[in-house]
């Protein structure tokens, strides 16, 4: 990353505009972040793309999932691909037995016999008939294959980006993932589906045409050999070179794709800043760059049709006039219909030869698309060694036991079958953290929340409030100290049932395309439609909702841009309390709402607070008067604690704050 800083930080070429220099730095940005493809790459250009080391392994894992389910389907496809081979080098032999056994004897009879020569045609024609139905079925196969494979990996992309840590999305840009899943995994559909089939064809093709000639004439398959040496050298220089630009273009669409996105997102920034000259003039750059490299990797692809076109040509006209000497001088026992055979197998050899010269450049390619997207699979997922989780129970006669179905009690049940009940008791024991090394976030962190206790923390921004609550819930481990909750480790206790004993109402606030009531449903999907209006009312939403056209029903997008700030906050606090947890958690936002939502926001808070133990984070002091301790942080110290009156006597940080002398200090 300190050459990302280098490089950012360098100064801008002198004469470059200031959209020039933009695009520079987006460029180097991007390129500190997603490390080149690995391969032989040669200068500015990228150079040459190969197989190498590197891409054998990515290639075999690629393979393994043919073996996992397609095995039976992709060697069928081989057999036909086979069978189509042979049946093709069959029927182009026909043109010797047409011309030496049926024509040739036909121009010698007095009166001509047709019957045989129709026999043969029709020999042949079901032949044909044949090879479509096995090329036919062969296309139906890899598209089933290819399909289901890259849905099997989409999925497994999918569920492992569930268990990643949160750390994980920190440091990978969601456009990054995002073309992972669609860019990345698409290349690896083409490479399975048209890459491998073609090769795997050609393979076929080459040998069978090979064995074809060879049995025809030695010298003529010699100078088509020659031919096909000089094909295959210009395909990969040409092939090579068009990669190359195929790169380039690649990323000079991401450019453009992320530029576009950022100033989708920011559209308003963009007017209240009157930046649309200047985002105009950089589009226009990024655009500029992406016709270029486009316009030259296509140059060089449209070369490579024309060229092999041509050069089959002449190699046609060589081997017919060789051929045609040859027959006449009567050296090499080659009859008419010999060399008319040659002839069209040698035009069927130089097909192939330039497929694979091309189609080797789109499988290196694809598979550094398929290193992206097997990396994301081998990140590493979410530790979780706790074994203590959470059960419903019920009491009879003073003792707990374990029930089936849900009570409305729980308690944490531990590896030896112990039953602690869940109370929502939570200290922190000298907790130290970082995000990332060497930058110590939280010092020495002590507090206690006994059940049922309200916990404030304050503190001006970057303070390390929202860590605190990010670390009880394990989204990130803790250096050193520890977390207790009734008791227990927070390290023993299974993650899933840690975080569903907190209701977590999150600074930044996520709702997800559906109704308001899937929304609300998102804390608990099997809650009644009764709990889901309760909840709502908890949570003062249910007022605004019953106003809306469809009320419950109304469809929200995933990005909540339909509701208000202050309606999306109120939502997520009805999503917290239809989970009913004893644990919340309540990161108040730093949006400025107006005073009206503001204390309805602050009456929802309370409404759900009642009876559990909360850890409050407040912008708005008037929000934590009332809580049971109050935690002064100051660059990841507690500098200060106690309730309002004893905080408001210490007369320090939190009396500045109170009292808004802090810009006087
Ligand atoms: N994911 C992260 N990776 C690295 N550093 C982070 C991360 N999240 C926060 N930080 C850093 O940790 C420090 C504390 O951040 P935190 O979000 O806890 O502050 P906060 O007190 O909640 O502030 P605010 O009042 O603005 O919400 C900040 O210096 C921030 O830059
Ligand atoms: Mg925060």
């Amino acid at each position: 990353m300190s050459l990302t800083k280098e490089r950012i930080g360098a100064a801008p070429q002198a004469g470059m505009s200031r959209a020039e220099q933009n695009v520079e730095k987006r460029r180097l940005r991007g390129k500190a972040k997603a490390p080149e493809m690995r391969g032989r790459g040669r200068g500015a250009a990228g150079g040459r793309v190969r197989l190498n080391a590197d891409t054998i392994p990515i290639l075999k894992r690629l393979f393994a999932y043919l073996g996992s389910g397609y095995m039976g389907m992709f060697v069928l496809a081989v057999v036909l691909m086979a069978v189509d081979a042979l049946l093709t080098v069959r029927i182009t032999l026909f043109i010797r037995e047409l011309i030496d056994e049926y024509i040739k004897p036909i121009l010698l009879m007095d009166q001509p016999y047709f019957g045989d020569l129709l026999k043969a045609l029709i020999r042949t024609g079901i032949m044909a008939f044949f090879v479509a139905v096995t090329v036919f079925t062969n296309a139906l196969l890899m598209r089933k294959i290819s399909q289901g494979v890259i849905r099997k990996i989409r999925l497994e992309m999918f569920s492992k980006l569930q268990k990643l840590p949160v750390s994980y999305f920190d440091t990978h840009p969601y456009g990054d993932i995002m073309s992972r899943f669609t860019n990345d995994v698409d290349s690896m559909r083409q490479v399975l589906s048209q890459s491998i089939p073609q090769v795997l064809s050609s393979v076929v093709t080459i040998i069978s045409v090979f064995v074809a000639m060879i049995s025809l004439s030695l010298p003529l398959t010699g100078i088509v050999m020659v031919f096909v040496v000089l094909t295959y050298f210009l395909a990969i220089a040409i092939g090579g070179k068009s990669a190359a630009f195929f790169k380039q273009r690649q990323s000079a669409l991401g450019e453009m794709n992320a530029f576009i996105e950022e100033t989708m997102n920011g559209q308003k920034a963009v007017k209240v800043f009157c930046h649309e000259d200047e985002a105009e003039a950089e589009f226009g750059i990024l655009n500029r760059t992406l016709r270029e490299k486009t316009t030259s990797a296509n140059i060089y692809g449209s070369i490579i049709g024309p060229v092999m076109a041509n050069l089959g040509n002449v190699q046609y006209v060589v081997v017919a006039v060789f051929g045609g000497w040859l027959a006449i001088s009567g050296r090499a026992g080659l009859s008419l219909g010999d060399i008319a055979a040659f002839l069209t197998l040698s035009r069927s050899f130089n097909r192939p030869v330039s497929q694979i010269s091309q189609q080797i450049n789109s499988v290196v390619m694809a598979l550094a698309g398929a290193g992206r997207v097997f990396a994301l699979m081998d990140e590493k997922p979410e530790i979780d060694e706790g074994q203590t989780v959470l059960v419903p129970v019920e009491e009879k006669d003073g003792a707990l036991s374990e029930c089936t179905s849900r009570t409305g009690s729980w308690a944490w049940k531990k590896a030896d079958g112990e039953l602690i009940p869940l109370r929502g008791d939570v200290r922190f024991e000298d907790v130290d953290f970082s995000y990332v090394p060497d930058k110590q976030i939280l010092y020495d962190i002590k507090l206690y929340a006994k059940p049922g206790q309200k916990i404030a923390f304050v503190g001006s921004t970057g303070a390390g409030k929202t860590t605190i609550t990010n670390l009880l819930n394990r989204f990130y481990e803790l250096q050193d100290g520890r977390i207790l909750y009734d008791g227990l480790d927070i390290k023993d206790i299974k993650k899933d049932d840690l975080r569903r004993s907190l209701g977590m109402v999150l600074q930044d606030v996520n709702l997800f395309t559906g109704t308001i009531a899937d929304n609300i449903r998102y804390g608990r999907p099997d809650a009644t439609d009764e709990e889901v209006v309760a909840a709502a009312k908890l949570a003062n939403a249910h007022s605004f909702i019953e106003k809306l056209p469809e009320g419950y029903d109304t469809v929200i997008s995933g990005t909540g841009s339909q509701l208000s700030q202050g309606q999306c906050q109120l939502l997520s606090i009805a999503r917290c309390a239809v989970a009913d947890p004893p644990v919340m958690i309540l990161d108040e936002a730093t949006s400025s709402v107006d005073t009206r939502t503001e204390s309805l926001i602050q009456s929802a808070m309370d409404g759900i607070m009642g009876g559990r133990t909360t850890l409050v984070i407040a912008h708005r002091l008037s929000t934590v008067m009332n809580a049971n301790a109050i935690m002064v942080l100051e660059n990841g110290h507690i500098i200060e604690r106690g309730d309002h009156d004893d905080l408001l006597e210490q007369k320090g940080r939190y009396y500045q704050l109170y009292t808004g002398n802090a810009a006087s200090e």
